[in-house]
């Protein structure tokens, strides 16, 4: 690929959705709500994000997992936070009107356990003016097949095929790692109609804990994320972006600019910035200087 192709665009736009910029954080890893309150409107006047993914709802309230919910290994770190959320009527009441208040489009990641429980999200939050694209979070078993719905290009197109027809808005699908080929399962969101697909989803682990035999997460395991799954991360980009003509946005382990330039030349078109939030909130905006600033310091 030649230079000039892998050169960033400062402005772009994705699956219909105009971006200042390629990078986008990853769900669940930014609460742009917390943040606000800690940071006022100073917050919106810098917000690190092309656009806001917020973090996966699901139909009904969920507490989440049991503690302890974290693990840091090197390089990384493993959750099993569980999809703590407020259910979708919830969401709609009392986070919705600050996220929309937000200075860049807003995405709104959905999880259910079958397709009727993706209907209803896709069709609550769709209606919403305030929502420019829906990611469709498919790293969850499919209470009918017990299978987890994105580790199978099957269960995945026939997902695809139920929701396309709700809504005209951007449908995005955020892929797992833990598959032998998430080509496959992108190729079949594709044919199912998805407008673009978002990786890595974190990778499963597990960790045992500290001088004993017994699980340290209260779930038994988690996912995995953080540098150490950057490598993992970039050779799916490369391999789904060979497969699909729909656009991928590229995540796992990205700290810096030149990290985000090499998800980019891999054929991603846009990126997003997760675990590397939690340490510094404004990560995003000091990866977007790397990448398109020139002269900015590319670590
Ligand atoms: C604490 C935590 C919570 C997350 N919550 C979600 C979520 O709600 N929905 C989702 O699709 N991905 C979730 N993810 C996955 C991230 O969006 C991202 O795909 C993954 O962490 C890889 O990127 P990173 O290495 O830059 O963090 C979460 C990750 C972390 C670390």
């Amino acid at each position: 690929m030649s230079a000039a192709a892998t050169e960033p665009q400062a402005a772009l736009e994705l699956c219909g959705i105009p971006l200042r910029h390629p990078v986008l954080n990853g769900s669940g890893t930014f609460d742009a709500i917390a943040a606000r309150r800690a940071f006022g409107d100073a917050l919106l006047e810098r917000f690190p994000f092309a656009a806001f993914v917020s973090k996966t709802i699901t139909p009904k309230p969920r507490a989440g997992n049991p503690p302890p919910r974290l693990y840091e290994t090197p390089s990384g770190m493993i959750n099993s936070i569980g999809l703590p959320n407020k259910g979708l009527a919830g969401f709609l009441e009392h986070d919705l009107p600050p996220l929309a208040e937000l200075p860049v489009p807003l995405i709104v990641s959905v999880m259910g356990t079958s397709r009727e429980e993706f209907s209803e999200l896709v069709e609550g939050v769709a209606s919403r003016d305030a929502v420019a694209g829906i990611e469709l979070n498919v790293s969850c078993p499919n209470v009918k097949s017990g299978l987890i719905v994105g580790e199978q290009p099957s269960e995945t197109l026939a997902l695809l095929e139920a929701l396309r027809g709700l809504s005209a808005k951007p449908l995005i699908v955020k892929l797992t790692p833990n598959t032998a080929d998430p080509a496959a399962v992108a190729v079949a969101a594709e044919e199912g109609g998805a407008d673009a697909v978002s990786l890595i989803n974190t990778v499963r682990a597990s960790a045992v804990a500290p001088g004993g035999s017994e699980p340290w997460l209260g779930a038994g395991s988690g996912g995995l994320s953080g540098p150490a799954v950057r490598p993992i991360a970039l050779d799916q980009v490369r391999r789904v972006a060979e497969a699909v003509s729909i656009a991928v946005i590229g995540m796992g382990g990205i700290e810096t600019g030149a990290h985000a330039r090499e998800f980019l030349a891999a054929g991603a078109t846009a990126v997003a910035v997760g675990t590397a939030s939690f340490r510094d909130p404004l990560a995003g905006d000091r990866v977007r200087r790397e990448l398109i600033e020139p002269g900015a310091n590319v670590g």
